[in-house]
């Protein structure tokens, strides 16, 4: 594994992740998830999920936590959580797996069923910037 620029503190992140969920909106499901990460450089950042009536437009924990990323001040995601109201991991769904991907990359650790993996492992074979590089179009 490649030496990272800061250590992950993985009891805090689990802590800030529980924080986060017992923040949630959740009046359809009742399920309150909580997102926390290490920004690389040593920041950290959080976010809840937040429901709509409208069911489809439910927003995970993880898009709150890619919003929280931006909002204070951008860079890369060094080490995510995901978890329960329980305090118990959550392993992101594959829309939030895509996320992840895009602001932390392969190498971008996560805890998400008890077990740190990177994300490369949950989500193989990944469609990002790369896959559209140097393709051409079709031509009538
Ligand atoms: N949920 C998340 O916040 N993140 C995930 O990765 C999986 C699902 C939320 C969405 C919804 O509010 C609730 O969990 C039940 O699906």
């Amino acid at each position: 594994m490649t030496t990272r620029p800061v250590d992950i503190d993985w009891d805090s992140l689990a802590e800030r992740a529980r924080s986060a969920a017992k923040r949630a909106y959740v009046p359809y499901s009742a399920f309150q998830v909580g997102a926390a990460a290490v920004v690389d450089d040593g920041r950290y950042i959080d976010g809840c999920n937040v429901e709509n009536a409208s069911y489809g437009l439910t927003l995970c924990a993880e898009c709150s936590l890619v919003s929280d990323l931006y909002k204070t001040g951008g860079g890369r995601l060094l080490a995510v959580v995901v978890v329960a109201g329980d305090g118990q991991p959550v392993m992101p769904c594959g829309r939030c797996r895509q996320l992840i991907w895009e602001h932390g990359g392969p190498s971008c650790l996560i805890n998400a069923d008890g077990t740190v993996r990177s994300m490369s492992e949950i989500l193989p074979g990944a469609f990002d910037v790369s896959s559209m590089e140097g393709r051409t179009r079709i031509e009538d």
